[in-house]
């Protein structure tokens, strides 16, 4: 294999942070394809059947990459499909690499203060939970910057309704799917 992977891209992945609308934006996306909608915490919830935040409390954090790595393997063989991830699934490269190997890969983007006010109501990110939640999320963002503009398409969710949104995600996907003449 020559220094780009094959790929055959067959899905649409979504990346971001946590608050992004992935699920939200993901979910729209799938209808409007009628594509399959899966999400990553949401299957390993299922599987464990635990909450993503037991995970965390009984076995720590690498536990839960571990789960999350196990479980992107599985969508080598998917099509038709959205795939929401979790906020913190590209930090893996790993993960990055297998995504590509068959999905569109885009990111939602959003700025720190627009995070905080989605998910400051939520309790469900045990990494959220912090005495100070905006300075986290700065924090873990500017960390995980790195990863996820390793993107295919990085889109910018901060006022911009998740109908629309998920029309560029559309247009992104049918842009590079589009038979060739
Ligand atoms: C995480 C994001 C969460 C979930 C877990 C860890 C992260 O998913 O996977 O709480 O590390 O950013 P969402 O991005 O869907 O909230």
């Amino acid at each position: 294999m020559g220094v780009t992977a094959v790929r055959n891209i067959q899905n649409i992945a979504l990346i971001g942070f946590m608050g992004t609308g992935k699920s939200t934006v993901g979910r729209l996306v799938a209808e409007q394809l009628k594509f399959e909608f899966l999400d990553t915490d949401a299957l390993i919830e299922q599987r464990s059947g635990k909450k993503i935040t037991e995970i965390f409390a009984q076995h720590g954090e690498p536990a839960f990459r571990e789960l999350e790595a196990q479980i992107v393997l599985e969508f080598s063989q998917s099509t038709h499909t959205v795939i929401s991830t979790g906020g913190g699934l590209p930090t893996n490269p790993a993960n990055l690499k297998n995504l590509k190997q068959h999905s569109l890969v885009i990111c939602l983007w959003a700025a720190p203060e627009h995070i905080y006010e989605r998910v400051r109501e939520q309790a469900h990110r045990p990494l959220l939970n912090d005495p100070d939640p905006l300075s986290k999320i700065r924090n873990l963002l500017s960390a995980r910057e790195q990863f996820y503009k390793q993107a295919d398409v990085l889109l910018n969710s901060d006022l911009r309704s998740a109908r629309e949104v998920a029309q560029q995600v559309i247009n992104q996907f049918r842009l590079v799917t589009r038979p060739r003449k």
